[in-house]
């Protein structure tokens, strides 16, 4: 059984290469962003109350967060195991799905700590803006969620680091070489 929650900054390839395990594990990707992104795109009164956060790179507010991963961890597929794209966020987050998972007797195995340096995630991410037109992917916004990430979301590095349950990937090499790099990282 695999739980695996992917760090990174954005652009770093979580979503690329929780994609690509999940679909070999045959286990739940699961992503706040994109679950929210949809929410948006069908308005619903969830999509309504974070379209700002969104657009703007801001965190969603926690409560709001956790009733959705609350929700979405507790459906039967979920049960054999999950990737985590883009939760936890901060170290209030992280408590929760400790919480969370250890109520069902279940944990984490590993956090993947994606490492890319920030130039090569603007280019990825301004090359994506003009490509699919991500609402959040112009240059000022990306590199606001970098800062946004610097300040809440990377201190959960030393969070799973101290609990010996870190691993980091380079994900600065091609899409291949670092879902090999990955599978290595899980396994040792
Ligand atoms: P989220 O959807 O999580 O976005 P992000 O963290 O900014 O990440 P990205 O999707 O931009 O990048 P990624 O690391 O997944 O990389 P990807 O594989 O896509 O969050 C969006 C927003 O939702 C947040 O700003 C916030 O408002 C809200 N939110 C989400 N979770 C939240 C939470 N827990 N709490 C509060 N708010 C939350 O790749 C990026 C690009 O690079 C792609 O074009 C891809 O093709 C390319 N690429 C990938 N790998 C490579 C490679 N090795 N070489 C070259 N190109 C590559």
């Amino acid at each position: 059984m695999t739980r695996l929650i992917f760090l990174g900054p954005p652009g770093s390839g979580k979503g690329t290469q929780a994609a690509q395990l999940a679909n070999n594990e045959q286990i739940p990707h699961i992503s706040t962003g994109e679950l929210l992104r949809k929410a948006v795109a069908d308005k619903t009164p969830l999509g309504l109350k974070v379209k700002s956060y969104l657009d703007e790179g801001e965190l969603v507010p926690d409560k709001v967060v956790l009733d959705l991963m609350g929700e979405r961890l507790s459906k039967d597929d979920a049960r054999s195991g999950w990737i985590l794209d883009g939760f936890p966020r901060n170290v209030a987050q992280a408590e929760f799905l400790d919480k969370l998972l250890g109520e069902v007797g279940q944990w984490t195995d590993w956090a993947i700590a994606m490492e890319v340096p920030d130039e090569v995630i603007v280019d990825r991410l301004r090359e994506r803006g003009r490509k699919e037109g991500r609402s959040d992917d112009s240059e000022e916004t990306i590199r606001h969620r970098l800062e946004v990430y610097r300040e809440k979301t990377a201190p959960l590095i030393d969070f799973y680091r101290a609990r010996g349950q870190l691993k980091s990937v380079n994900g600065n090499q091609s899409i291949t070489d670092v879902a090999a790099a990955l599978k290595q990282a899980i396994a040792s």
